[in-house]
């Protein structure tokens, strides 16, 4: 067993507070690129950019095709330098409790949807560090799109790591029965990613698809789902998160317990925003003119086999207080608790900043008493 905290994730994942890509997945994601012209690969992540944004409102599964080289390039150099800080975030949250701070030294993961292969890599980074590198990690993953996996195939190795710790799957996550056959193979998992992947099925398939996950997840294992911010996605983290207890999951993070509050009905308001640092990476030896500045904004849902909590560590500390994710913020905050959103007020002249996807711990007279940045 290697033991872990939220302290020696932080200290192997972030630099000055940010998330940050280390120098050999940048020079991986350099040397995999197909174009060398900046211009049409930046012209390529503004289409993206507005694919996505264009989806943000919309009710229906985001339509996208991964296949071109060019957007294969746009898409690993500005959405996988963000999206590989998902498996560090995950741990840190897992390893409040101390249910998840005893890792076992070997363990499988599982990732779908795993597309040009951010949550891969970022495990692959995050347990090459001391003393998560006594930790044997192997990684299975699937995803429709061959060409995504062949770049993801080429970014593994140029990055050096071993690439027989990885087992890659092309199958369509429609068929969820032969998805579940080719999987089976390598379960049970200690941790299985969705990541940005559910936005992309229907709601059908992904609940019926989570609901299937207890089969192949260890009984001390949990699921990550991190998708992006859009009403169709906190539509469906809400029907998950009540669906749970049905398929033998428990929810850990978001909610302190089943249901949403309801004045907002049918979605979940939990979101998080999590800094990063873009790299400085080089298309045909130029480091790239346009640096994007946004942040790491996800939606996150963790499921566990066994009845654990995030919030069981906070109610352990101060078990008088009502403990729940701030839901809402300025000039109105408000938390989640039980089945209701709670109204709390704050000092703007002498609180710091609540963050949403924080977790806030309220006195009975709804006054802040503990703030836990997440
Ligand atoms: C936005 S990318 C996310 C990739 C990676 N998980 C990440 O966070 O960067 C979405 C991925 O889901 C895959 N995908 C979408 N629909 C799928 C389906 N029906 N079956 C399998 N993969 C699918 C796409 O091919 C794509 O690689």
């Amino acid at each position: 067993m290697a033991r872990i905290t939220p302290a020696t994730i932080e200290k192997i994942c972030t630099r000055n507070g940010q998330f940050y890509v280390p120098d050999g997945i940048k020079t991986s994601i350099e040397g995999c690129l197909a174009n060398d012209n900046e211009e049409l690969i930046t012209e390529e992540y503004r289409r993206l950019m507005d694919k996505f944004k264009e989806y943000r409102l919309l009710t229906r599964p985001a339509l996208i095709d991964y296949k071109k080289d060019l957007t294969l390039d746009a898409y690993t150099i500005y959405y996988l330098s963000r999206y590989m800080s998902i498996p560090s975030v995950a741990l840190r949250d897992l390893t409040i409790h101390p249910f998840f701070q005893n890792v076992p030294d070997s363990f499988n993961v599982l990732d779908l949807g795993s597309g040009t292969g951010a949550v891969v890599l970022g495990l692959l980074s995050l347990f090459s560090n001391s003393p998560l590198s006594r930790v044997a990690v192997n990684i299975t993953t699937l995803d429709c799109c061959a060409e995504a996996l062949d770049r993801q195939k080429c970014l593994i190795k140029k990055a050096g790591f071993n690439s027989e710790q990885v087992h890659h799957y092309e199958e369509d996550l429609c068929d969820i029965n032969s998805c579940m056959k080719l999987v089976t193979k390598e379960s049970p998992y200690y941790l299985i990613f969705l990541a940005n992947c559910l936005t992309e099925l229907g709601h059908d398939v992904a609940t019926e698809l989570v609901g299937r996950l207890p089969e192949i997840l260890a009984k001390n294992g949990a699921i990550i789902i991190a998708e992006p911010q859009r009403n169709y996605i906190k539509e469906l983290i809400r029907t998950l998160a009540t669906n749970a207890e049905g398929h033998g999951l428990y929810v850990y993070y978001p909610c302190p317990s089943i249901g949403c509050p309801p004045p907002y009905g049918s979605w979940c308001w939990v979101w998080r925003y999590h800094e990063y640092d873009f790299p400085p990476i080089k298309v045909n030896g130029q480091p790239i003119q346009k640096e994007p500045r946004d942040e790491l904004v996800l939606s996150w849902l963790i499921l566990t086999r066994q009845n654990v909590s995030i919030y069981d560590t906070f109610a352990k500390k101060r078990s008088d207080l009502l403990w729940g994710p701030i839901s809402r913020v300025r000039p109105h905050f408000g938390a989640c608790y039980g089945n209701r959103e709670i109204s709390f007020e704050r000092d703007y002249d002498v609180s710091p900043s609540y963050k949403r996807g924080s977790i806030v711990g309220l006195s009975s007279e709804l006054e802040v008493k503990e703030y836990y940045e997440m």
